[in-house]
């Protein structure tokens, strides 16, 4: 009997992989980077075959160091960075094109053109996204348009698109050599291409955007008894064991925080922060800047769909000051200097760097550094970064009430910048609800191995993962009212001088 599951965590900028035991403790786990390619402003890609060699590499290493074998394993799940767009040839297994990440933002005008004649509004009602360069459908048309063979090969059925997911389900069920060419409806419903309510690719949304059907992946639940595939034996794993899990990472990360009921949410604090909140099998239509999304689909049960406040610049902020200010030589650092004063001293800082996502979705945003005076310090713009944070996170929470009409009782978080102390007692603060975070740190992994191991029987309900659940640390939000709304107004200001920057 297998007593783990493996998960593979693609990322914007590193690959893990992470084994499981029954009680979702982690057991052992490896990681790599890979190269950002930025080619001009605003342009981020990456390389598909350097990912597919890291994702070989992480597995290989993780499993060396917990000394297990492919019959250990009851099963595999993956989980990835959404958006993030691949067409690659079936026949050769090559890229045509670097992956189109999903803050790339060169598909502006294709995506701007989408409300000029109100095929903006056919993707909001049926996609439930508001057009944006954020969704794979505009990067798909991009390479399409700009890649010399791309349309032909797609016509004729050989050149195909996955998100990196799909990408790496396709390799490690074998390649050119009989992969498997699908993906779940978390992933899918992040292109604009997918119809919410059938949970198939749509072909008015697909004429929108030139794509031709055949260029699509085959969409299967996101936890999945009948299995995507297995993997090879001459792969990574070295034995042929199931595939049967595949979730977004934010959809992943849900799941890894057992959020199953309606009414309850995760906040995950990456490159960017990424709000869901379960909404149960009713799909909620945002009208206040949040994306409807789909949060799982387990077996045949009835999807379950989420509501989305997407925020591109979080701790890609911090980093910012690292590498660009050169004020602070690691994340760990932004505490300590941030620490050196009591408040803000009057200082915002909007990281507007990709426009501004939900709630506002503004691309013509543009960063700003307000409130500046004389007196202000390095430390100052330390703590006015951590705050842009947790600001960014009240206006998607603001959102979320007016949507759902649900007040949130406790914020669960996970994610890198839940190590820093102090931004999630400025977010306990800003937002006035507690914040929650779990013993294992890794939800998003977690998540996908959930997903697989439920599929194949190793986990028999969500009430068994629910108690796999233990809090590790919580803060309680200590600011006045008063504080709190001064605070906030301030925040909303300087969020206005960044609009309408770019015209
Ligand atoms: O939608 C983008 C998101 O999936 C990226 O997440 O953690 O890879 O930056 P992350």
């Amino acid at each position: 009997m297998a007593d783990f599951v493996g998960a593979v965590d693609q990322g914007t900028t590193s690959t893990r992989f992470m084994i499981f035991d029954h009680g979702g403790n982690e057991v052992a786990k490896h990681q790599l980077e890979h190269e950002q390619i930025l080619p001009n402003p605003g342009w981020v890609e990456h390389n598909p075959t350097e990912i597919w060699e890291r994702t070989r590499a992480v597995i290989e290493t993780a499993m060396g160091k917990a000394n297990l074998e492919a019959s250990d394993l009851a099963a595999l799940g993956i989980t990835n960075q959404r958006e993030t767009t691949v067409v690659w040839n079936r026949r050769t297994g090559r890229p045509y094109y670097n992956a189109i990440v999903w803050q790339d933002t060169r598909t502006d005008r294709i995506a701007s053109a989408l409300d000029r004649d109100g095929r903006g509004d056919v993707i909001r009602k049926k996609a439930g996204l508001p057009p944006a360069t954020y969704f794979s459908g505009g990067k798909i048309q991009w390479i399409l348009e700009n890649v010399d063979g791309v349309r032909e090969a797609a016509e004729a059925g050989d050149a195909i698109f996955g998100n990196t997911d799909t990408w790496l389900l396709w390799n490690l069920t074998g390649g050119v050599d009989g992969g498997v060419h699908v993906t779940d409806p978390t992933n899918a419903s992040r292109t604009m291409l997918m119809n919410l309510e059938t949970l198939d690719w749509d072909d008015e949304l697909l004429s929108f955007f030139q794509i031709p059907r055949q260029m699509l992946p085959r969409i299967r639940p996101s936890s999945n008894p009948d299995f995507y595939g297995m993997t090879r034996a001459h792969g990574p794993i070295g034995g042929e064991i199931p595939l049967s899990g595949d979730l977004g990472d934010q959809q992943a990360a849900t799941v890894g925080q057992v959020c199953f009921d309606a009414g309850e949410a995760k906040n995950t604090y990456g490159t960017g922060n990424f709000l869901l909140l379960n909404t149960g099998t009713e799909l909620v239509r945002s009208k206040n800047g949040l994306l409807t999304t789909v949060c799982y689909q387990f077996g045949d049960q009835q999807p379950v769909y989420a509501l989305e406040g997407s925020i591109a610049v979080t701790g890609s902020a911090v980093q910012w000051l690292r590498d660009q200010l050169g004020i602070i030589s690691g994340a760990s650092e932004s505490e300590s200097l941030a620490r050196q004063v009591e408040d803000n001293g009057g200082v915002y800082f909007v990281p507007a760097f990709s426009g501004l996502f939900a709630p506002y979705w503004r691309s013509d945003a543009r960063g700003a550094i307000v409130g500046l005076s004389r007196y202000n310090t390095n430390a100052h713009l330390a703590r006015a970064t951590l705050e842009s944070i947790c600001y960014q996170t009240r206006d998607v929470v603001e959102a979320m009430r007016q949507d759902s009409g649900v007040a949130l009782d406790v914020l669960r978080v996970d994610g890198g910048i839940t190590a820093n102390r102090l931004c999630m007692e400025l977010q306990a603060d800003i937002l006035g609800v507690p914040v929650s975070k779990p013993v294992v740190a890794e939800t998003t992994a977690l998540g996908a191995a959930y997903a697989a191991g439920l599929a194949v029987g190793f986990w028999n309900s969500t009430d068994e993962l629910r108690q796999n659940w233990n809090e590790d640390e919580r803060w309680e939000p200590r600011w006045s009212e008063e504080q709190r709304e001064k605070g906030y107004a301030g925040w909303k200001k300087a969020v206005s001088r960044t609009l309408d920057w770019v015209d």
